[in-house]
């Protein structure tokens, strides 16, 4: 198994190192044994789910939990349910439930609801979008007191079992048990993004689980390993390979392949998708063409998908990237989105499948030089004059922000331009844009201000939470896409702290209202045990870092300034401009920030409804977060916050430069609290974020100052005492790049 890390120096196994992780392992006797069949992981890849032992006081309040355990009915589902229940409790309290075939004195009850009911024993009714809910109660059946655990469906018990674990895990009472919880969104699913050599497209967490040299692995031990992770956050389905889909993946050869990863998926109750290419029907088929209006093709489609479902009874469905970034698509034959959608749709539709069509579409060759351009209208612009004429096995998949997983952006117009069509919001868990998985990056509260973002429709209460998941429009579906890239690292993402992200989608998939704090807070103890001090400062810096790592890498919503040709890590703010990719902040000697007001520049704001436009068009209501996305302003331009744009870019850059190292005294505090191996990895990487924290400092301050002109008026940049380097152009030229129109 590769140990990936690209911080700690590659020798970590040290003597020292294994005796620790010896020494974690076997104060953890049995822990990791009794996975289903043949899996077994260890402490890295257990994640969340390590099912700690408990310390003696907190077991002695789950002593009157019932000796017994009995499932009603059969299933992998329910069987995985009920193995999962026994290991959790003999782990965490050192008891061994009694495995029964029937109902014998008090016992965990664990079964649908008919099947319980049947016992006589009557439940509150279950709400259920998706039928995956689940209740926890405590119940007398036949004179016995029970705890049930039932749901609609069998995958709802196996929620249920994990929830009631969760919080035997974090010493929660199970006193009161009388719990219903259910799903906000029908369809929650995470995306894979990788190709069939085994590299992952922006993966960090190492080689594919799925695939090596074109085949899908021997061994998928991790990809069992992961659908128990997913299952365990409520997570019901998995998009196995990259967007940028190799059109050979659905070669009837393949998917005979890919049956052996849905098998492993299917005990979690985790359905297998996949990405299809839109011209597979000529390049797999061998048709002269991929027109969606070619009666061929759809026949072509509804062989294929036949096929699939004859190998993989519960296939969910396919994930379409078109006409976007060089992709194939509609338009080859001036075609529709929606014509290319609802030819798979329809293929799907007797089979119960779903198309998660991708509203990322935009022209990457985009002149420049005309101010009137604007990549962040393309999605709206393509999609929205669609809406109605999808069908309704389509999901129209749209990214939380209008250009692509930066550091802050506003939430895309297209969540309410679309009334008449099922949506699901893509979220970005593989930080991409957001430190790699080098930098903590925890990005809970950043998803979920878009989640909250109230987009007026129609002057109504209409947060893109209640859009997406189809309460808003009254849509039969909808859903959260997370693009997850875990791969054969033993920590999943390459990073232990990084995890929290995946842990943190899956959990506002089930519930979007729940905090940023609680979310974190649960993963802090399922993770890493009870101590407060762990939990406490691991807590803390997970909250701070998207604002530390936003402050010194992105002020204001000036968009990107990473370098955008290149590896999407580093500073590199000139590789925006002057090319056709369109992530551009138009920064020259005179200002900063893309005009997108309605009034003299791109018009984007006008995609909103109308209460958001008037938030965002004027100076006086656009918030300083988001001021640079939405205006051009000279530099000497003057905040709500009272200072000038160019010192609030000093100031944000020095102050966040000046938190990152505070990361590393922070984490000092758990010395002792955490075992000497995961202690140092993650001290490693706080010591390096340090350090790429003035970094980018140094670069963007320098960059606006050469820009600009103006000195930081606290003499750190440009003034007789500065430290930074400016580079070699003289104050205020531009240095190549167009002069913009100031606002
Ligand atoms: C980003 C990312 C690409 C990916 C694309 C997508 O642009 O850099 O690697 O293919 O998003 O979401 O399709």
């Amino acid at each position: 198994m590769r140990k990936a890390n690209p911080i700690r120096p590659r020798q970590k196994y040290s003597v020292r190192r294994i005796l620790t992780l010896l020494v974690i392992t076997l104060s953890l006797a049995g822990t990791i044994a009794g996975q289903t069949a043949g899996e077994s992981a260890t402490i890295e890849t257990a994640a969340w789910l390590r099912y700690l032992r408990l310390d003696s006081k907190t077991r002695n309040r789950y002593a009157h939990l019932p000796a017994n355990i009995v499932v009603l009915g059969k299933s992998p589902v329910l069987e995985t349910a009920e193995q999962e229940v026994i290991r959790g409790i003999d782990q965490m309290l050192g008891r061994k439930l009694d495995e029964k075939t029937s109902l014998q004195g008090e016992s965990l009850v664990l079964g649908t609801l008919d099947k319980v009911e049947s016992l006589g024993l009557a439940l509150p009714e279950l709400i259920a979008p998706g039928k995956d809910s689940f209740l926890l109660a405590h119940g007398r059946i036949h004179g016995a007191n029970c705890i049930v655990i039932t749901g609609l469906n069998d995958r709802g018990v196996l929620y249920g079992s994990f929830a009631l674990l969760s919080k035997i895990a974090r010493g929660q009472s199970l006193g009161q048990l009388n719990e219903m919880q259910s799903p906000y969104v029908r369809f929650r699913w995470v995306n894979q993004w990788d190709n069939l050599d085994g590299k992952i497209e922006r993966g960090y967490g190492g080689p594919s689980i799925f695939f090596a040299n074109g085949k899908v692995r021997d061994d998928l031990t991790r990809a069992g390993l992961y659908a128990h992770l997913l299952a365990s956050i409520g997570i019901n389905g998995c998009t196995i390979n990259n967007v940028n889909a190799a059109p050979g993946a659905l070669e009837d050869s393949f998917i005979a392949q890919v049956r052996r990863i849905a098998d492993v998926f299917r005990p979690w109750g985790v359905q297998l998708s996949m990405s299809a290419d839109l011209s597979s029907p000529k390049i797999v088929g061998g048709l002269d063409t991929f027109d969606p209006l070619d009666p061929r093709v759809a026949e072509w489609w509804r062989k294929k998908v036949d096929e699939i479902y004859r190998q993989i009874p519960d296939f969910g469905g396919f994930v379409v990237k078109a006409d976007s970034e060089g992709r194939s698509g509609p338009s080859t034959y001036g075609r529709t989105h929606a014509d290319a959608a609802n030819v798979i749709a329809r293929a799907l539709k007797p089979h119960g499948g779903v198309v998660f069509y991708r509203a990322f579409v935009y022209n990457h060759h985009l002149d420049w030089h005309d101010l009137k351009n604007d990549r962040a209208k393309a999605a709206y612009d393509n999609f929205h004059p669609l809406d109605g004429e999808f069908d309704d096995n389509v999901v129209i998949q749209i990214k939380n922000g209008p250009i692509d997983f930066q550091v802050r952006e506003p939430a895309s117009p297209l969540f309410a331009g679309l009334r008449r069509t099922n949506e699901a919001i893509e979220l970005q868990i593989t930080q991409e844009y957001t430190g790699q998985q080098k930098q903590l990056c925890f990005l809970v509260p950043m998803w979920k201000e878009v989640l909250d973002f109230d987009m007026r429709v129609n002057g109504k209460s209409s947060p893109v939470k209640d859009l997406v998941s189809g309460r808003f429009s009254r849509r039969p579906i909808g859903g959260f896409a997370g693009v997850a890239n875990v791969g054969l690292d033993e920590n999943w993402l390459g990073s232990p702290l990084a995890v929290a992200n995946l842990y943190g989608f899956g959990r506002l998939a089930w519930d979007p209202n729940l905090s940023s704090e609680a979310i974190v807070d649960e993963w802090t103890r399922l993770t890493y045990g009870n101590d407060p001090v762990l939990v406490q400062t691991i807590v803390k810096l997970q909250l701070s870092s998207w604002h530390v790592y936003e402050s010194y890498t992105g002020p204001l919503g000036a968009g990107t300034l990473t370098n955008i040709t290149g590896n999407h890590y580093d500073p590199g703010p000139e590789s925006s401009e002057e090319n056709g990719w369109g992530q551009w902040h138009r920064a020259d000697h005179q200002g900063i920030g893309m005009d997108r007001t309605i009034k003299t520049g791109t018009g984007y704001i006008g995609q909103y409804p109308p209460e958001v436009q008037k938030t965002y068009e004027s100076l006086e209501n656009c918030p300083d977060n988001l001021l640079l996305f939405f205006h051009h302003v000279p530099y000497t331009h003057v905040l709500h916050s009272g200072q000038t744009v160019v010192q609030h870019v000093y100031d944000s850059h020095y102050d966040g430069a000046a938190q990152a190292p505070e990361f590393v005294a922070q984490w000092k505090a758990v010395a002792g609290h955490i075992d000497e191996a995961r202690y140092r990895d993650i001290l490693a990487r706080f010591e390096f974020q340090a350090k790429e924290a003035d970094k980018w400092r140094d670069a963007i301050c320098g960059w606006i100052y050469r820009l600009s002109g103006i000195p930081d008026n606290k003499g750190r940049v440009g003034g007789p005492a500065s430290k930074a380097p400016v580079g070699k152009t003289t104050p205020g030229q531009t240095r190549g790049i167009p002069s913009v129109k100031p606002a």
